[in-house]
């Protein structure tokens, strides 16, 4: 079955952003003048996505308004002659269909996806953690990793190599090489202490 489905956790507290996340999520901090959260949608859709579910939690409402229709806004542009900016405007409402359900508690991420579990039934699909991009020229990683997953029909982890230095804060995998750029998960550890003395790839 074809990925065409994925989930958004966004729904964490952000504290290690405050005080810029008190009152505004840490998925909607701009990268210059575009919001986190806009660049992982894009890619999702780039990657052949057409469902999209936001697990939200509180004081997220500004990422329900932001990938909704603006009429004012479009009307207040389109008066002014301001065209790119409409476009523009226009352009996030009209990325893709976005659901939203809310995580009660940050319960953490694996509780984040659960909340997804009716969304999903018995689809494949994707997740993309709300305030972490991958920027790369050409194929989009997602669209790399669901290439992955229709050879090997099995779930498929986005990873990164580290410096040696910087395992302690990662997630870190050990991997059997299978071929360019795949490998086979045999172990996966949250703790440093174990990872330093391995050669290992970090989860980002
Ligand atoms: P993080 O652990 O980076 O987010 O989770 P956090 O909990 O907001 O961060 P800190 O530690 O307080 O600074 C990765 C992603 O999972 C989401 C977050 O919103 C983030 O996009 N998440 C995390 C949830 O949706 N629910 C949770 O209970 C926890």
């Amino acid at each position: 079955m074809r990925v065409r489905k994925a989930v958004i956790p966004a729904a964490g507290l952000g504290t290690r952003f405050l005080p810029a996340t008190k009152a505004q999520p840490k998925e909607m901090l701009p990268i210059v003048d575009k919001p986190t959260l806009q660049f992982i949608i894009e890619e999702a859709v780039a990657s052949g996505i057409e469902e999209i579910l936001i697990i939200t939690g509180r004081n997220k409402s500004s990422i329900e308004n932001h990938f909704d229709k603006s009429v004012e806004l479009e009307m207040e542009l389109e008066k002014a002659g301001k065209d790119d900016l409409l476009e523009e405007v226009r352009k996030i409402s009209d990325l893709v269909n976005i659901h939203y359900i809310r995580q009660k508690e940050p319960r953490g991420l694996g509780h984040a996806i659960h909340c997804a579990k009716s969304f999903i039934a018995n689809e494949p699909f994707a997740v993309l953690l709300g305030d972490d991009i991958v920027q790369n020229d050409g194929k989009p990683c997602l669209k790399q990793m669901i290439e992955a997953y229709d050879e090997y029909k099995t779930t498929i982890l986005g990873v990164q190599e580290v410096p040696d230095g910087d395992v302690d804060k990662y997630g870190i995998v050990d991997g059997k090489h299978i071929e360019d750029r795949i490998y086979k998960v045999k172990n996966l550890v949250e703790m440093n202490i174990l990872v330093r003395q391995s050669r290992s790839s970090g989860v980002a």
